[in-house]
């Protein structure tokens, strides 16, 4: 069973294969020019770059995260300071020299909304199928009316069961609503050997939006 302690220790062990060095090109590509000041929300962040380069496009970043020891790696690994307010669960740090907040704690105590964006790579597919209904449902209630969401899933057969988990086209639209559209899909296998060792039939990461602007 995927847990908050399965995360925890996945920090605690190093093993975070997830993490990618740079900036997602994925969100480079396909996220839109949105009104400066915009308030930006990341999901089970982890200590993604992508933050880093949501900021620097003039965004206030919110990232969301279980463990504190991947909160205090992204501090250290990109020489930021902080300062950290206790509100009733969570954990408030605000970040010196970006409009970056990373709330320590679980995604599902955090109630803040009326964001204009969300950026979910690697999020939706971390949740097992017993909460990934209520994620979703708690992702939307954060969001604002016209929010934009740019979200990048996987779908694949064989291998591991996960996380990430495969998750089907029909349930991305089932969960997130008719107004979810595909924009890309990249065949893994082909364009990446880590997923040719056979383990694998099939390996498919798709980029969605909402865009009702
Ligand atoms: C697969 S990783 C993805 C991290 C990041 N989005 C990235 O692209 O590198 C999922 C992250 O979600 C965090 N997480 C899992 N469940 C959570 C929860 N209920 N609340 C907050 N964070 C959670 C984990 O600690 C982990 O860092």
């Amino acid at each position: 069973m995927i847990t908050n302690d399965f995360w925890l220790e996945r920090w605690q062990t190093g093993r975070i294969g997830f993490h990618l060095e740079g900036v997602n090109p994925k969100l480079m590509d396909y996220w839109p020019v949105l009104t400066k000041q915009s308030k930006v929300l990341v999901p089970l962040c982890g200590k993604t770059n992508d933050m880093i380069w949501l900021a620097e496009q003039g965004y206030q970043v919110t990232g969301v995260e279980l463990s504190s020891l991947a909160i205090i790696e992204f501090i250290g690994d990109n020489d930021l300071t902080y300062e950290t307010l206790q509100q009733d669960s969570l954990k408030i740090h605000t970040i010196n020299e970006l409009p970056i907040r990373l709330i320590e704690g679980d995604y599902f105590d955090f109630h803040e909304h009326d964001f204009d964006a969300c950026y979910d790579r690697a999020a939706m597919v971390a949740m097992p199928q017993n909460l990934r209904e209520k994620y979703v449902q708690h992702t939307l209630q954060r969001l604002s009316q016209k929010a934009f969401l740019l979200l990048i899933t996987l779908q694949y057969q064989g291998g591991k069961k996960g996380p990430p988990f495969s998750v089907a086209e029909e349930e991305v639209i089932q969960l997130w609503g008719s107004d979810i559209k595909k924009l890309a899909s990249e065949n893994l296998m082909e364009t990446n050997p880590d997923y040719r060792d056979g383990s694998y039939t099939s390996f498919e990461e798709s980029v969605w939006h909402i865009d009702q602007n």
